[in-house]
């Protein structure tokens, strides 16, 4: 039987929720992964380091005593972030990174900039303190067409930040076009990029085959073919700013389901069979062990991990639906066979 030994990965891209939804999904992460950088956006968001760290000791407390897994604490940048809080995040050895959000381009960014001018003292002193920038790469406006969104972003908000703060370290997170592919792919050392399994497993046709498919629904939106084909072809490069972040985010079925459905997919549960077949179907199944387990760890400047993972071929079906809390969540595949399988 085929099987591939792995540095153990990390998730440099990780939604999971709080309380009892948390404590449904939380295990499948830190089955995988040794540690994940976790996102703010709760409702409230997590703006400060002391509510980073209950947040961190609130995850902690839902894992078996023994557990080695490690949440990597973010904070959600709004217009009021002060620069003290920056300079406490540093010092804090939990809080790594500040997660910009557009106000209103996702779940629970209502909170996020209006205008990026307005929080460049925080900018400066995330680059003064060394800790990473991590974006949602979309512009808001409503007039822009959505599947533009990525790409003006790049050119109105993403290309004048980097020239203005070299020293500054951007995380990209979730590209889905060829043009931030293009972007990180050529660009400065202090940029890199995440990207999720669907955005490389799926195009945007996904969204609408034989109905409408609100389980494929997540923001950055799916894109066309050549796009997906670009960030293929990034992911399995072997490029070293370019990183695993799955952006798991799971929703309660019913919020999917809906007729304002949400956005986000949940891909945790086994999000490293989902890479795996991604580069095995380019012949590159060599390189994901470094876009999993070593380009993220290096780029964040922390040690890479020592332990490894086992990935088997073996044909297992995704569940239906797993418990999410009181409610049901539907992982992405749900119902199809999976290749893969983690040891
Ligand atoms: C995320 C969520 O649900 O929290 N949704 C998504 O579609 N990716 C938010 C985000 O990361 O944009
Ligand atoms: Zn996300």
């Amino acid at each position: 039987m085929q099987s591939i030994i792995l540095t153990r990965p990390d998730d440099f891209h990780l939604h999971v929720r709080d309380g009892e939804a948390m404590a449904s999904v939380i295990q499948a992460s830190a089955r995988q992964f040794a540690r994940a950088i976790i996102m703010p956006n709760l409702n409230p968001p997590v703006v400060t380091v002391h509510q980073a760290i209950d947040y961190r000791e609130r995850i902690l407390a839902c894992l078996p005593k023994n557990t080695s897994f490690m949440p990597l604490m973010t904070l959600f940048l709004t217009e009021q972030t002060g620069v003290s809080e920056i300079a406490m995040a540093r010092d804090s050895d939990v809080v790594f990174a500040a997660k910009y959000y557009p106000a209103g381009a996702t779940t629970n960014s209502e909170n996020g900039v209006r205008s990026i001018e307005r929080i460049s003292p925080v900018l400066e002193a995330l680059e003064e303190h060394g800790l990473l920038l991590l974006m949602h790469g979309e512009v808001t406006d409503p007039s822009v067409d959505i599947f533009d969104r990525e790409k003006v972003f790049i050119d109105t908000v993403l290309l004048p930040l980097l020239e203005r703060f070299p020293g500054l370290r951007v995380v990209f997170e979730h590209i889905t076009t060829s043009d931030a592919a293009d972007l990180v792919m050529h660009g400065p050392e202090n940029l890199a990029a995440t990207i999720t399994p669907q955005h490389l497993l799926l195009n945007r046709n996904a969204l609408f085959a034989g109905g409408l498919r609100p389980h494929h629904y997540c923001l950055p939106i799916l894109k066309a073919e050549a796009h997906r084909l670009a960030i293929v072809n990034a992911a399995t490069s072997g490029h070293p700013r370019i990183f695993l972040g799955t952006d798991s985010a799971p929703h309660a079925r019913h919020l999917k389901e809906s007729v304002c459905g949400c956005a986000g997919i949940y891909t945790a549960l086994n999000a490293m069979e989902l890479y795996a077949d991604v580069f095995e179907n380019e012949g590159k199944l060599d390189k994901l062990e470094a876009f999993a387990g070593h380009h993220g760890a290096d780029f964040y400047g922390l040690p890479r991990n020592k332990d490894t993972i086992t990935l088997i071929k073996e044909d297992w079906t995704i569940p239906e639906s797993v418990p999410f809390g009181a409610d049901k969540l539907v992982p992405f595949r749900a119902g199809e066979i999976c290749h893969w399988k983690f040891q």
